[in-house]
């Protein structure tokens, strides 16, 4: 399940300049980079990179201490994609560990009495949006393959700060106080460990102990991901989900017969790069190579940040790749997904002449028919739609290791504090909402729709990108939603098209163009571009609450550059150089 990037011809003059200087400089060692949603998350990674750990071994560790401090996005209780390069071999992988429903989950779970969709906040905090959580399993597999330190080291440093407490963070104190404000966090065991004992929200500097956490964390260390799938943790997941208000099906059979997968990669090209993501039930890789394909048809010679008819094509290109996303992708294991059809490059040649860059797109534009390009089965009038976009509970972190090798890692409880169900120390996702809430759209069935063992269709876009000659480039990705998509796109545009440097690309303005009004963040807009998309019938509306979390680390020309996104608290840190590891 693996892509194999192709190894460059001859030797470049960059190759060669390079062999001289490490000829001639053996004591300029290389080192790696963590870039993750908090500074603390990072140190955790950054220590295993100096240990001589890989950066499979830096996110793992990076991402339990994120599930402990940055428990509103994700952690043990959810799940993940991560995506693989080995310097060695040129090898990318993809690790799926995506939630499942469970047996007993019905396809009107999330409707009333009377067949509507419940209030989307009811459905979050129902049992019914629990799936099976993956994510240490994934880990443990891309440990299997990729680790080099023992599986029990990269807990350590989550375990020591849930024992010894850590500092709530400003968004995190805010991120409390939402949830407790909006009727959330009901539960006791949740409000026991968020809120103080009058029940106000634990504001932002308390340090926070969480023993229960460091005790599972411990179990985890010992036994792996079967911790999660016996004994008491087991137990302790399947009676917060079973319980009520609307408890749901999960039961310890489900935790047991879930499983990560190792999968195909979806890749394609950009220009003249290589851009590897996730393929269904994410609809985040097809939809990222998607709005690339369309934006270099629609952008032959872009001409930078500060061009309306680059952004112009972007907002186009954004427009038509949510359509088809919204249209077609759902979990592939239990419906016909046309992934490759609807990233062909006759079918995006034939898609993009809906665009021009003069006027606005439609508020609804109709979703494309590869099969009428392509041939094959249409799937264009068998599906309603299910544009779903949802709010904040994810993160994604971004390593590379000293050898070259890279991971990029989205993982996510969905919404804040994700079911905001608390077990054994971490918040149960609400995954499961990620399906359509109904299950049919103007008369016809939703792809998207909840079955038993099916997994949500997803919008993490977790990328790994390859200069031309195959040599690897950057790892990138993202929080926000659905918004993911061009959150991923655009920031890759930005670094190759638009030549920006990873912060600069990560700072720039976000338009969210998926439907009418697109939302932009004008104060990040170069001057004159909102001025020019207005006056070509595009309706923008302003935000300053964008939900990215880009974390970047890309290979410069002297060092690795990291981007780290100012909508967060993360940081990109290059690592110290490596203990020199032993019987090389
Ligand atoms: O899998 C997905 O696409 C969503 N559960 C991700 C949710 C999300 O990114 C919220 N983020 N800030």
């Amino acid at each position: 399940m693996t892509v194999v990037m192709p190894s460059p011809r001859a030797p470049t003059l960059a190759l060669v300049l390079t062999l001289l200087l490490v000829a001639f400089a053996p004591l300029a060692r290389a080192t790696g980079m963590t870039a993750a949603a908090d500074p603390r998350a990072v140190a955790a990674g950054n220590e295993m990179l100096a240990r001589g750990g890989s950066a499979t071994d830096a996110a793992i560790a990076a991402m339990f201490v994120l599930g402990l401090v940055e428990p509103q996005s994700a952690g043990v209780g959810g799940g993940g994609f991560l995506m693989h390069y080995d310097a060695e071999t040129r090898k990318v992988s993809a690790y799926d560990g995506r939630e499942w429903a469970p047996a007993g989950a019905r396809p009107d779970m999330f409707l009333d009495a009377e067949g509507k969709p419940l209030p989307l906040r009811e459905a979050v905090q129902s049992g019914h949006s629990v799936g099976t959580p993956l994510l240490v399993a994934m880990l443990a597999m891309a440990h299997e393959d990729h680790g080099r330190l023992p599986w029990r080291d990269l807990l350590q440093p989550a375990i020591k700060l849930a024992d010894d407490g850590f500092v709530i963070s400003e968004r995190l104190a805010f991120w409390i106080a939402f949830a407790a404000e909006r009727g959330g966090l009901s539960q006791p065991a949740a409000r026991a460990y968020l809120l103080d004992a009058e029940g106000k929200p634990l504001p932002k500097g308390t340090i926070l102990r969480n023993p229960a956490y460091a005790e599972t964390l411990r179990k985890i260390a010992r036994q792996g991901p079967r911790a999660l799938t016996r004994g008491d943790v087991a137990r302790a997941i399947v009676e917060a989900a079973q319980a009520g208000p609307r408890g749901g099906a999960l039961a310890l059979a489900d935790l047991r017969s879930a499983k990560p997968r190792r999968v195909q990669p979806l890749c394609g090209e950009f220009r003249d790069h290589t851009v590897c993501s996730m393929p269904p039930p994410s609809s985040g890789g097809v939809a990222v190579l998607s709005i690339l394909g369309l934006f270099e048809r629609l952008r032959p010679a872009p001409e930078g940040a500060a061009s309306v008819d680059d952004w112009a094509a972007f907002l186009w290109a954004s427009r038509l790749a949510y359509s088809d996303r919204d249209h077609y992708v759902a979990d592939d294991a239990f419906v016909p997904v046309p992934t490759k059809e609807l990233i062909a490059p006759a079918y995006l040649d034939a898609r993009v002449r809906a665009a021009d860059l003069a006027t606005a797109a439609p508020a609804a534009v109709e979703p494309g028919d590869p099969a009428a390009i392509l041939g094959g089965e249409s799937l264009r009038q068998r599906w309603g739609g299910d544009p779903a976009v949802r709010t904040t509970g994810t993160t994604h972190l971004s390593v590379v290791d000293a050898d070259g090798n890279a991971v990029s890692l989205t993982a996510t409880v969905e919404s804040v504090f994700g079911s905001q169900r608390f077990a054994a120390g971490f918040f149960l996702n609400n995954q499961l909402t990620d399906f359509s809430l109904s299950p049919s759209r103007n008369g016809l069935p939703v792809a998207n729709a909840v079955a038993p063992g099916k997994r949500p269709r997803s919008s993490m876009a977790p990328a790994l990108v390859f200069e031309p000659d195959g040599d690897f480039y950057a790892a990138v990705g993202s929080p926000g939603g659905s918004a993911i998509i061009g959150y991923v796109a655009r920031t890759i545009i930005a670094m190759i098209d638009w030549r920006l440097e990873p912060q600069a690309a990560v700072d720039m303005a976000h338009i969210t163009a998926a439907r009418t009004p697109a939302r932009a963040e004008m104060e990040r807009l170069p001057k004159g571009v909102a001025e020019g998309l207005a006056a070509r019938g595009w309706e923008l509306q302003p935000t300053t609450f964008e939900a990215s979390g880009l974390h970047v680390v890309k290979v410069g020309p002297q060092a690795l550059q990291g981007g780290a996104d100012p909508r967060r608290e993360g940081v990109a840190v290059a690592a110290p150089p490596p203990a020199p590891r032993r019987g090389r």
